[in-house]
């Protein structure tokens, strides 16, 4: 068994041809050949046409007008080949093409012949391009509308300032080798470039478009460059507006996050995360990233730290991100965290995400609500301010209660549920830990086993205890 991973043939040379000042003939003068003209103008190529003046497209006629091409204006001639660098047949006369292309194939030209893929010597891929950025796909001749697709897709997951970006590091590195000319330091140069790459990240790097004093911009890199350290985005670029926004991460499963949330994770400066948040929802942040402490019992100071480093980062004019398990509202302290913001001229930003109060029933296939079954849903905790019990409502034969935090509260909740809310001892429950994570489980019982059940089956937060007749209904 060698280390190396296996080759799979069957695939093209990918390479990015450079063909700056050379001689392409087009033959053919249609729309496959207005495209033809594109490609290799993209490129700097000299380019000459050779079609009758019969048949010419718009777009080939303008380039002939604009004499961006050299045209000539007849049929084909083997001689057309004489010091040419690279040909592209786009006839529609399948014979002359096939002989274009044999002819090339002797005199070692690489030649295109459209529609013919084994005379190519080369295909053209499907491209995205956005000043020096390109992109290109190539399925290999098997699907030409599957490959535009995927380069749509790919293209459309970038920053929209792209090549702007990739300008502005060009320039940087140009400036780095400008502070450190010596070969034998190339190393350290590019070593520095790639991890300011790696450290700012795509998102971040688009604030190189919005530097105004580029001098100065230079200067206070370069001071890092001789320290061989690298800044963080808020010590380099100028401050953006400063903005909080309080985000639902969902209950657990990376999937169920919204697509708004995703993006305000990739462009902010600063996240500041609930614990136990999962790692691939994390993975999205490219600013920094800060995890509450885990105090145990003692969640108020972690929670003044956490909305302090928000502060701090706002103050320094950052983008800052404050997430949170389920939804930021349902039981987050997120109302708490808005009015802590307000006092402090900051205006959140809201972004919901999926509740635990809800996804966790419908992970375990509870139907909140039912025609027939259950006609409200009331979503408490089990833990009131300060170590209070919750107010918890009446027994209704068609009503939901969910209650988060119940775990280590479930013998008195059964206590006021069965002896000053009316509960028949029957009435069903379920205990749903770890809701829409790999671990989760569910674990049925009744109102009279709900707190034994606990004990029994070492549930553990966090968890969603469900109460009611909704608990059975599609399973009964
Ligand atoms: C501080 S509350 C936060 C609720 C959160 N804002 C929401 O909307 O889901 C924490 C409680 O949410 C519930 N919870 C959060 N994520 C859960 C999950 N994946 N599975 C079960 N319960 C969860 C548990 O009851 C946990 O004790």
């Amino acid at each position: 068994m060698s280390n190396y991973p296996p080759i799979e043939g069957g695939g093209s040379l990918v390479v990015a041809y450079r063909i700056a000042d050379k001689n392409v003939l087009i033959v053919g003068g249609g729309n496959v050949a207005a495209q033809r003209i594109q490609s290799a103008k993209i490129a700097d190529a000299r380019v000459t046409i050779v079609a009758p003046a019969e048949g010419l497209n718009d777009e080939v006629q303008y380039r002939i007008n604009t004499k961006e091409v050299t045209w000539i204006d007849r049929p084909f001639q083997d001689a057309d080949l004489d010091k040419v660098d690279m040909v592209l047949t786009a006839l529609d006369d399948h014979d002359e093409s096939l002989r274009i292309g044999h002819l090339c194939r002797e005199r070692r030209i690489p030649v295109n012949v459209a529609d013919v893929p084994p005379m190519c010597d080369f295909y053209f891929m499907s491209q995205h391009r956005d000043g020096p950025v390109q992109i290109a796909v190539s399925t290999n001749g098997q699907g030409p509308k599957l490959a535009n697709m995927i380069r749509t897709t790919v293209s459309e997951a970038l920053p929209a300032n792209m090549g702007a970006i990739v300008k502005h590091m060009g320039e940087l590195r140009a400036k780095v080798r400008e502070w450190e000319p010596a070969i034998e330091n190339s190393e350290k140069r590019m070593g520095w470039v790639t991890r300011v790459c790696e450290k700012w990240g795509l998102q971040q790097m688009a604030r190189l478009t919005t530097v105004q004093d580029h001098d100065a911009f230079y200067a206070s890199l370069r001071t890092y460059f001789e320290k061989n350290e690298i800044p963080a985005v808020s010590d380099v670029f100028p401050p953006a507006t400063p903005s909080i926004a309080l985000i639902g991460a969902g209950p657990g499963d990376p999937e169920l996050i919204t697509v708004k949330a995703q993006r305000c994770l990739k462009e902010a400066d600063l996240v500041v995360s609930d614990r136990l948040i999962p790692q691939p929802m994390l993975d999205l942040v490219e600013g920094e990233l800060r995890i509450a402490r885990k105090t145990q019992g003692k969640s108020d100071p972690a929670q003044d730290e956490l909305l302090e480093w928000c502060l701090e980062g706002l103050k320094k004019g950052q983008r800052v991100v404050r997430l949170k398990i389920g939804d930021p509202l349902v039981f987050g302290r997120g109302g708490e965290e808005i009015l802590w913001f307000r006092e402090r001229g900051y205006e959140p930003e809201l972004v919901p995400g999926i509740s635990s109060a809800f996804s966790g029933p419908m992970a375990a296939g509870i139907p909140v609500t039912m025609r027939g079954v259950s006609d409200q849903v009331i979503v408490t905790t089990g833990r009131g301010t300060k170590g209070s019990m919750p107010d918890l409502p009446d027994y209704g034969s068609s009503r939901t209660l969910v209650v988060l935090m119940a775990v280590g509260r479930a013998a008195d909740l059964k206590t006021i549920l069965c002896e000053q809310k009316h509960y028949p001892s029957d009435c069903p429950v379920a205990w749903i830990e770890n809701a829409n994570c790999p671990q989760e489980r569910v674990i049925l019982g009744s109102v009279a086993n709900m707190d034994a059940l606990v004990q029994e089956q070492a549930i553990v937060a966090p968890a969603v205890l469900v109460v009611g007749n909704s608990v059975r209904a599609l399973s009964e």
